[in-house]
């Protein structure tokens, strides 16, 4: 690790402690003119860096750069998250983890600052402007069960609801199957994309893109998306850490991955899901269903009641535009 990179593992470590310039100099085995330099150097990529006399150097808090020492700092999860690749921009994070994947260690986190072309789900965009969102994948070589792989999507809402409300007081809901939604706007899609090992009947590789809204996306957002779409910022005034939120999402994503075959995490999932008890309209195909959405399943596919009384369970595959009726 060069004298950079060092001092920025250093400050993470430290919080909102100061460290005096000696200190770190002892710290990294480097003389002080190496960490006023390192210093400089990180400030010219854009981290700000408070210098009280007497105390010493820290982090802003409010820091607005993503970086993999600072979300490593914060990870404590078994699996995920051992390696770490931040980008300033790519195409999509989903793109560039299916293209390494292989070469990745189980667990590999892949996080831009800004996608060109970031995806949702059925051929959709997801707009991911820089400074703005956290854009995260994670590669899984999956141990589980080819009947499991529906499971993951869902999973992952509920872990990243729970990473957003440690971090906030806002009241996160989850729009079946992959929406998060805060005061009735997204602020969160997920994109599941998965290869299959037809012999085995396994998972050879899944790729989980999580894409959420954090800073304050007024006037980037055209007039239509505004009406929809939203941001953690927008909602509650909030301004959260984007490297504390993606350390946030891979604990809570590893620790709900490890246990995923139990289905335990599915209470969490139905009692935060927006559309159980509502009369709805579902694209499933060509055809347009109606009912009334009875609940979620043990396999995560939604309920339905439609109008002549039969009851129809839909696949996140097949259902697309999930509507509460008006
Ligand atoms: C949706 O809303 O339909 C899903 C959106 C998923 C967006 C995330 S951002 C990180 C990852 N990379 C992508 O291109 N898409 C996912």
């Amino acid at each position: 690790m060069n004298v950079r990179d060092s001092l920025l593992k250093a400050f993470a470590d430290a919080g909102s402690n100061y460290i005096s310039g000696s200190a770190l100099a002892e710290q990294l085995g480097v003389s002080r003119n190496a960490v006023w330099k390192a210093v400089k150097a990180l400030e010219n990529d854009g981290y700000t860096i408070e210098s009280v006399t007497a105390r010493g150097y820290r982090l802003a808090e409010n820091n607005n750069h993503l970086s993999e020492q600072l979300i490593s700092a914060k990870v404590n999860a078994s699996v995920l998250g051992k390696q770490i690749i931040v980008l300033d921009e790519v195409d999509s994070t989903n793109n560039y983890a299916k293209i390494v994947s292989k070469d990745m260690p189980n667990g590999t986190v892949i996080v831009a600052d800004k996608q060109t072309g970031g995806k949702g789900r059925m051929g959709r965009s997801f707009v991911s402007p820089s400074g703005k969102g956290l854009y995260m994948s994670i590669i899984l070589h999956p141990e589980f069960s080819i009947n499991t792989a529906p499971l993951i999507t869902s999973a992952a809402a509920v872990a990243t609801a729970e990473a957003i409300e440690a971090l906030s007081k806002a009241d996160v809901k989850i729009k079946w199957v992959n929406d998060l939604y805060i005061n009735g706007k997204k602020i969160v899609g997920i994109l599941t994309e998965a290869s299959v090992d037809m012999e085995m009947r396994a998972l050879d590789i899944a790729v989980i893109g999580i894409g959420i809204n954090v800073r304050s996306v007024k006037g980037i957002f055209d007039e239509e998306l505004s009406k929809r779409a939203s941001s953690i910022e927008d909602e509650t005034g909030e301004i959260i850490d984007r490297n504390a939120l993606c350390a946030e999402v891979i604990n809570s994503l590893d620790s709900y991955l490890s246990k995923i075959e139990n289905r335990a995490y599915l209470r969490e999932y139905r009692s935060r899901e927006l559309l159980t008890g509502n009369i709805i309209t579902a694209k499933v195909g060509s055809e347009t269903v109606t009912g009334k959405a009875l609940g979620i399943d043990r396999n995560a596919n939604l309920m339905i009641e439609t109008e002549n009384g039969i009851v129809r369970s839909l696949s996140s595959g097949e259902a697309n535009l999930c509507r509460i009726k008006e």
